[in-house]
């Protein structure tokens, strides 16, 4: 299969690039910069040139494959909901490009659904999700011929080069001398490898069926409080329990993060795509070390 994927050049996408291309398929990544581009190279796949910001050029490139996945997201976090919004014209483009042809059109979505419980994949994404409607568009096109399927991420998706929250956590340990917690720290993230991950995008593509919605979850919650305790001990800093009141200046805008209780099962996944994590999990990722390296190899 000759598969378009955006967000190429990304921590996930670049081990979805190497996961399909290990596996005999094709591949086109999105490439916004010269950067970029050679990156595609250097990994084997060929270069649409492109951006976010030109849906239709991306439509195009879709039309042009057997199938998309689409990972390049604006992580910048100084406009989130135009990024969401960014996010969404780019699944209505080529949603409609696909249309009627059914081919696998495989969507990322962060795993923000039923806080409190543990999420499974046929709950809705919350309302009040910035990237809802972006997941909701993509599962509408299985209604119009398309293979549509909403991959959603833990929130940790873990492995060397991550840039995600947990090395943020590092970087405010470190700047602030302590590894904090709000409260008791008894919130959960999910996690996934990212390698994991990249294997579930190549058996999505390669046969979910329309309208799926998979969770990319290995660990079904790990407290931060766990998460706190390897911090302090590699860092070797004191653990400390912030009040959800100081918990806004400390972590700044990561803070929201650190009071939801997200936990989510993978269990249809896992029966309907055989996907079974192989990876090691966040903790004994973070043990290894390679997080807290400084300047070397992450
Ligand atoms: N990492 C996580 O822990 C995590 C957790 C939950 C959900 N997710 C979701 O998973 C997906 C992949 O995440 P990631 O961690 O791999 O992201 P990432 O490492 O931040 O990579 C973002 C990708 O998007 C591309 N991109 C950004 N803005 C673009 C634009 N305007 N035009 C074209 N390309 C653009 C980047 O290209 P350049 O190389 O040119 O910058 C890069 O390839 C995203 O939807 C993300 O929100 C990730």
């Amino acid at each position: 299969m000759r598969v378009f994927v955006t967000g190429a050049t990304g921590f996930i996408g670049s081990a979805v690039v190497r996961e399909l291309l290990g596996a005999g398929h094709e591949v086109v990544g999105l490439a916004r910069s010269d950067t970029a581009a050679e990156a595609v190279t250097a990994a084997g796949a060929a270069v649409h040139r492109g951006s976010l910001a030109d849906p239709d050029g991306l439509a195009a490139a879709a039309k042009d494959a057997d199938g998309v996945a689409h990972l390049a997201f604006d992580h910048s976090f100084t406009d989130h909901a135009g990024a969401s919004a960014a996010d969404l014209r780019v699944v209505e483009a080529i949603g409609a490009a696909l249309e009627g042809t059914g081919k696998p059109f495989v969507v990322s979505s962060p795993l923000m659904v039923a806080p409190g419980r543990v999420a499974a994949e046929d709950d809705p994404a919350l309302a009040t999700a910035g990237r809802a409607p972006a997941e909701n568009a993509a599962l509408a096109l299985a209604q119009r011929g398309v293979r549509a399927v909403a991959l959603r991420l833990a929130a940790s998706v873990h492995g060397r080069g991550d840039h995600g929250f947990v090395p943020r956590l590092i970087e405010i340990a470190r700047e602030k001398g302590v590894a904090a917690v709000v409260g008791d720290g008894d919130q959960r993230w999910p996690a996934v490898h990212r390698f994991d991950a990249a294997r579930l995008y190549r058996l999505a593509l390669e046969s979910a069926p329309a309208g799926a919605r998979l969770h990319a979850v290995a660990e079904e919650g790990i407290p931060l409080s766990a998460i706190a305790d390897v911090i302090a001990r590699h860092l070797d800093v004191p653990r400390t329990s912030l009040s959800p009141r100081e918990a806004g200046d400390h972590f700044g805008w990561i803070a929201p993060f650190q009071t939801f209780d997200v936990r989510a099962s993978h269990a249809r996944t896992t029966a309907l795509l055989d996907w079974h994590p192989e990876e090691k999990g966040l903790l004994d990722d973070l043990e290894e070390g390679h997080y807290f390296a400084t300047g070397g190899d992450r």
